[in-house]
C-alpha cells in the first residue's frame, strides 16, 4: 500500500460509515482497508464492514450452519488475496469490490432464466416476477456467486443489490487495460477486461461471506451447508403431482384422483388452485363451503387412496377473513389486490395468521402449500414506499417475504413432527433448506432447463411445470423434463389438460412419469445428500468433475477449432444438467429430432440400454420421441423400485433392482429414514453401501450392506442389472 493508501485507510477507519472526500483530478482512487475476515465455520469467512443492519437475508431465514459436515469438508486456506478484496461507505452506500482473473467465469447471481455465465453483466438483484430479462430481478434475487476458480461470494443483504460482474475498469486497476485506437487496431474492444466484480448495497454496513473451495462444487456445497443444508422432502413429495381446476368441488377433485388410479398414472399429491377459498385474490384461507362442504373428510378420503392435498394461496388477507380485524394493526400501510400485508416479522402477527392455518388446514391432514405472488411484479405488490408496523423497510420485506412464508408455514409442519414439500413463487440467500420448490408463469421450456442449471447454484430448487401445450409432442417433452426435476408436476388446471389428454402419446407420458416413481429411491438419496452433504440434486454440468473452463484435450491439437469437445466446453450450456450423481439429462425440446450432448471426461452410457454412449466428446443424438435423452457415469449404481402409483409409507418394504451401467465397479450409498418425519434429525436414518465388482471368473457381482440393527430399513428383495453389455 503507498502512502496516499494508508492514510486513506486511517481515514476509512475513523470514518466509517460517512462520507469520505473525492478524488482530486487526476489523483488515483484511494486505496482502501482490508476486511477483516473471520474464519465462521471450516472453509467459510465472515468480513463485517460498517455496521451491518439487524435484519438481513440470513435473519429472515433464520439458517443454522450444518457445522459437523462443514467439518467434515476440512480445513482449507482462505481462497483469495485478501488485499484485492476492498469495501468502503461512502454517501450511506456500501461499496464492495472482489478480483476477476481473465480466464475466470461467474455462475449464480439469482435465478436466471436465460444465461449461466454471469460474468460481464449489470444486474440489480431484486425480487420480481421473472420478466424475460436476466437483469437481477427474478424470483430468487439471491447476492451469492460461485466462481469458476473455486469460491463463492454472498453478501448477506435484505437490500436491492446493484452488481458489476467485470464490466467496470478502474484507473487504478492491478491489471490496467490496455489501450487501443478503434480506428485501425483490430483487436480493439468495446469490453475491455475488468478485473474486479463490484458491487453496491444501499446501506451503511453489511456483512459478506467467502466460501473455500477448492472446486466450485465444494464452494456451493458449503453454501449450502452453511445455510444449514439442503431440504430433504417427505418420499411423496418426489412422487407425481396434479394441480385441478380452481372451480373443482371436493367430488370432482376425487374423481379426478380416482382417474389417475384407474388409467394407471401415479399421483402422490393433488393441488387445490384459488378456489377452494371462500375468497381469494385477497384471501380468506376459509375453505369455500358450497363446493368443499365437509374438507376433514375430504382430505381423509384422498389420504385413504394415499393422495394429499396442497392448497394454493397467496398472503394477502382478505376484508372477508376472520383473521382481518387482529391481523390489521400488524399489517403494512398498503394492501396488495385489497388485501392486508401482514408484517410476517412480528410474533404478534404470525401468532394470528399462521393459527388460522394449523386449524383449518393442517389439523384436518393438509400436507403443503403453493405460496404465490410472493415475488411481485411492481404494480401489483406494495410498492418501495410502504411501511410496516416492525418498522422494516418495504425493500426488506419484499427482498424476504419469500423467505418467511417459507420458514414459517415449515415450521407449523414441523411442529407436527410432519414433512411437507410445496411450491413457492419467491426465495433468497438463507433459503437452501426450505421444503420449497420455485415456479413461474414463463413458460418456454428452453429457459426453464436453464433456470433448473441455475437454481444449483444457488441452494433453491426449480420446476419445469407442465402447463399446456400445443401438440401431443410438446406435450411429452415438456413432461419428459419435469420428470427430471425436483417436482414432477402438472399445473395445468387452467386448460385442464390431462396427462392423458393428448392421445397419442398418453403412453409414453404414463411410461415416464411411472419411471420417475421407479427412480424414487435414486432420487431420495440424492435429496438425502443435498440435505447431509449440501449436494445439490440437480445441478450444472460445469459442477462435474472433468467439465470445466479450461478442459486439457485427450489429444494435441493446434487451435480450439480443432478439438470440438474444448470448444463445447468453452462456451456456456444451458440445455443438459445433472440429475444426482450419475445422471446427465440432455431435454429435448418441441420440433427437435437430434440434439448434441456434451459428454464430460470419462465414459458414458445410454440410461436405457446400457450402451457406451461417448467419453469426453460432444455426441449427436436422435432419440425418438418416446425418450429423454439421459446418460450414465461409468460404474454408476441406479436403484429403482417397482412402479407404484404411490410413494412408499413409512416403513413399507420395497424391493429394489440396482442397476449397475459402464465397466468400472461401482460403489453407492443409498440412504433409508421413514420419509416422512424429523426423527432423521435424531439418527433415525441409514446408509447401506451398494457394490458391484467383477469376480475372479470376470462375472459381474452386486452386494448390499446388510441392514443396520434398529435403524429404518425399507428394502425388500433386491436383484441387479447389469445394462453395461
Ligand atoms: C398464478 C400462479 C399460477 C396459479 C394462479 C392461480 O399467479 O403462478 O400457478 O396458481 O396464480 O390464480
Amino acid at each position: 500500500m503507498n502512502k496516499t493508501g494508508k492514510v486513506w485507510a486511517g481515514l476509512l477507519l475513523l470514518l466509517t460509515g460517512s462520507l469520505t472526500a473525492p478524488a482530486q483530478p487526476g489523483q488515483a482512487q484511494p486505496a482502501t482497508p482490508a476486511v477483516q475476515w473471520v474464519e465462521t465455520a471450516p472453509g467459510v469467512w465472515k468480513g463485517s464492514v460498517g455496521k451491518p443492519e439487524a435484519y438481513d437475508l440470513l435473519t429472515a431465514s433464520g439458517a443454522q450452519p450444518n457445522t459437523a459436515a462443514l467439518d467434515r469438508l476440512g480445513k482449507t486456506a482462505f481462497p483469495l488475496a485478501p488485499e484485492t478484496i476492498a469495501a468502503r461507505i461512502v454517501g450511506g452506500r456500501t461499496y464492495l469490490r472482489f478480483p476477476l482473473e481473465r480466464g475466470e467465469q461467474l455462475y449464480g447471481f439469482g435465478l436466471n432464466f436465460q444465461s449461466v455465465h454471469q460474468r460481464g453483466k449489470v444486474l440489480q438483484l431484486h425480487m420480481d416476477h421473472y420478466a424475460n430479462r436476466d437483469n437481477g430481478r427474478t424470483h430468487a434475487p439471491t447476492p451469492f456467486y460461485v466462481s469458476s476458480q473455486g469460491y463463492g461470494v454472498f453478501v448477506n443483504t435484505a437490500r436491492y443489490v446493484t452488481v458489476y460482474s467485470g464490466t467496470a475498469v478502474r484507473r487504478d486497476s492491478r491489471h490496467p487495460a490496455e489501450s487501443k485506437d478503434r480506428n485501425t487496431d483490430k483487436t480493439w474492444s468495446a469490453r475491455p477486461y475488468s478485473d474486479a466484480v463490484e458491487m453496491l448495497v444501499p446501506a451503511e454496513g453489511v456483512e459478506i461471506y467467502v466460501f473455500a473451495g477448492p472446486k466450485p462444487m465444494d464452494v456451493v456445497r458449503r453454501y449450502n451447508l452453511f445455510n444449514g443444508g439442503g431440504c430433504l422432502p417427505p418420499r411423496w413429495g418426489l412422487g407425481f403431482t396434479q394441480r385441478v381446476h380452481r372451480l373443482y368441488t371436493a367430488e370432482q377433485v376425487k374423481q379426478e384422483a380416482a382417474e389417475f388410479e384407474t388409467r394407471g398414472y401415479p399421483l402422490d399429491f393433488i393441488g387445490l388452485e384459488p378456489g377452494w377459498q371462500s375468497k381469494s385474490y385477497p384471501c380468506t384461507f376459509e375453505w369455500d363451503k358450497t363446493r368443499f362442504p365437509d374438507p376433514a373428510g375430504f382430505v381423509k378420503d384422498l389420504l385413504k387412496k394415499d393422495v394429499r392435498v396442497n392448497l394454493w394461496t397467496n398472503p394477502y388477507v382478505s376484508p372477508d377473513a376472520s383473521m382481518f380485524p387482529k391481523i390489521a394493526p400488524l399489517s403494512g400501510s398498503h394492501t396488495v389486490w385489497t388485501g392486508l400485508v401482514p408484517d410476517l416479522t412480528l410474533p404478534e402477527a404470525q401468532a394470528v395468521y399462521w393459527e388460522q392455518f394449523e386449524k383449518d388446514h393442517l389439523a384436518i391432514g393438509v400436507s403443503g402449500y403453493k405460496i404465490d405472488e410472493v415475488d411481485g411484479n411492481d404494480v401489483w405488490l406494495w410498492p418501495d414506499v410502504a411501511t410496516f408496523p416492525s418498522g422494516l423497510s418495504a425493500e426488506q420485506m419484499r427482498q424476504t417475504y419469500g423467505l418467511l412464508v417459507q420458514r414459517q408455514s415449515a415450521d407449523l409442519f414441523r411442529k407436527r413432527n410432519t414433512r411437507t414439500y410445496g411450491l413457492v413463487r419467491a426465495s433468497n440467500g438463507g433459503g437452501s433448506s426450505f421444503p420449497y420448490v420455485i415456479y413461474n408463469d414463463n413458460y418456454s421450456h428452453q429457459d426453464f432447463i436453464t433456470g433448473l442449471i441455475n437454481s444449483g447454484f444457488i441452494g433453491t430448487l426449480w420446476t419445469p411445470e407442465v402447463r399446456t401445450s400445443k401438440s401431443g409432442e410438446e406435450w411429452l417433452r415438456r413432461f419428459q423434463s419435469v420428470c427430471f426435476s425436483p417436482m414432477a408436476m402438472i399445473n395445468a388446471w387452467s386448460e385442464g389438460t390431462k396427462p392423458w389428454s393428448f392421445a397419442e402419446v398418453a403412453d409414453p407420458v404414463r411410461e415416464v412419469a411411472r419411471l420417475r416413481m421407479r427412480m424414487l429411491p435414486y432420487w431420495y438419496t440424492e435429496f438425502a445428500r443435498y440435505h447431509y452433504d449440501g449436494i445439490p440434486p440437480f445441478r450444472a454440468v460445469n459442477l462435474e468433475d472433468g467439465f470445466n473452463e479450461k478442459p486439457e484435450s485427450r489429444t494435441v491439437v493446434a487451435s480450439l477449432n480443432d478439438n470440438p469437445y474444448q470448444e463445447a466446453v468453452s462456451q456456456e450450456i444451458r440445455d443438459q444438467y445433472m440429475a444426482g450423481e450419475y445422471l446427465l439429462v440432455a431435454p429435448m425440446f418441441a420440433g427437435q429430432t437430434s440434439r448434441k450432448v456434451i459428454l464430460p471426461k470419462g465414459r458414458w452410457y445410454d440410461f436405457y440400454t446400457g450402451r457406451f454412449a461417448g467419453e469426453g466428446e460432444v455426441i449427436t443424438v436422435t432419440p425418438g420421441l418416446e425418450k429423454i435423452p439421459v446418460f450414465v457415469k461409468d460404474g454408476a449404481l441406479i436403484p429403482l423400485m417397482p412402479p407404484m402409483l404411490h410413494a412408499p409409507k413409512a416403513g413399507q418394504k420395497v424391493d429394489l433392482e440396482i442397476r449397475h451401467y459402464g465397466e468400472k465397479p461401482g460403489e453407492y450409498r443409498l440412504y433409508d429414514d421413514d420419509g416422512e418425519t424429523f426423527d432423521y434429525e435424531k439418527g433415525r436414518f441409514s446408509w447401506r453401501t451398494l457394490r458391484a465388482e467383477r469376480t475372479r471368473d470376470g462375472r459381474w457381482r452386486g452386494s448390499i450392506s446388510p441392514a443396520e440393527k434398529g435403524k429404518p430399513n425399507t428394502v425388500g428383495s433386491v436383484t441387479w442389472t447389469f445394462m453395461t453389455p
